[in-house]
């Protein structure tokens, strides 16, 4: 089982349309794939047709059961999407109150890694979505994974932003002896603007190491395909987006391969 985070502190950036891309790909290429939805905003949730603020069993069940020393069943909390082989671990709003209630405890950093610890032999991969914050839930996506992307809006604010993310991924890295390594994935790239061409420039120069060495542009289609409540790349394989999308899995993929060699 591979798991892969998606995360960024920095809002709107394609984090959800990245992980929902992904996941979708994977499925469709039959993996077994789990999408962890960590977000108190439920984006990812609510993607896929359900309320985060009715959601009965949720990543929050997860963490009280820890809390209470219970054990609970991956049946009772996952949920099965419209797309073969595609589940969904759902956020539930509940969650905005995590870092106040558990924060402070000891062990609440490794719930998620734990859990999947516990399942891993239902999945080949794990796609996990991050809100754009540092807290508990940042902390337990980061403890769980081999890898974290790192999707970028190709706009100079989101530049500044990169360098906040990548401090806080080393002190955590440090803090917990954690392994995972990051890939930059510049997001909503629109070859006719100025700041596009520049900040991937930026991106160039001054994260040559991290960076994915495409972009996913910009594609009016993840809309509509978020309203259909599909990922793209399964709506509309032969859209920009998709396209882009499926480049990037093809090269996380390859990455895995080295990795295990
Ligand atoms: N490549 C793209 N082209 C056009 N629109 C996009 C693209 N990627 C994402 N979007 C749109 O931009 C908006 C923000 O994307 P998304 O929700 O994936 O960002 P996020 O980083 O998860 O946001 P948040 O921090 O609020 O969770 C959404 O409406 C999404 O459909
Ligand atoms: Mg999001």
């Amino acid at each position: 089982m591979k798991v892969w985070t998606v995360a960024n502190q920095k809002g709107g950036v394609g984090k959800t349309t990245t992980a929902v891309s992904l996941a979708g790909l994977l499925a469709a290429k039959g993996y077994e794939t789990l999408m962890i939805d960590l977000d108190p905003h439920g984006s990812m949730t609510s993607y896929f047709g359900q309320d985060p603020d009715t959601v009965e069993e949720s990543v929050y069940t997860l963490f009280q059961s820890a809390a209470n020393k219970t054990k609970i069943s991956m049946a009772s909390v996952l949920l099965r999407t419209d797309v073969p082989k595609l589940s969904l671990l759902p956020a539930s709003t509940a969650l905005v109150s995590l870092d106040r209630q558990f924060g402070t405890r000891v062990g609440m950093g490794m719930v998620i890694s734990n859990a999947l610890k516990r399942w891993g032999n239902h999945f080949d991969h794990v796609v996990i979505d991050c809100p754009p914050m540092l807290g508990v839930l940042l902390i337990n996506a980061l403890a769980a994974s081999d890898r974290v992307i790192v999707p970028v809006q190709t706009e100079f604010l989101a530049l500044k932003g990169l360098e906040r993310i990548q401090h806080t991924f080393d002190i955590v890295r440090q803090a917990h002896d954690l392994p995972f390594q990051e890939v930059i994935v510049p997001t909503m790239y629109d070859r006719r603007t100025r700041a596009s061409i520049d900040s991937l420039k930026y991106l160039q120069e001054h994260h040559a190491d991290l960076l994915w060495e495409m972009v996913i542009p910009i594609d009016t289609n993840f809309r509509e395909a978020s309203r259909v409540g599909l990922p793209l790349p399964l709506m509309n394989p032969q859209s920009r987006g998709a396209l882009a999308y499926q480049a990037l899995l093809d090269d996380l993929l390859e990455r895995e391969r080295e990795a295990s060699l």
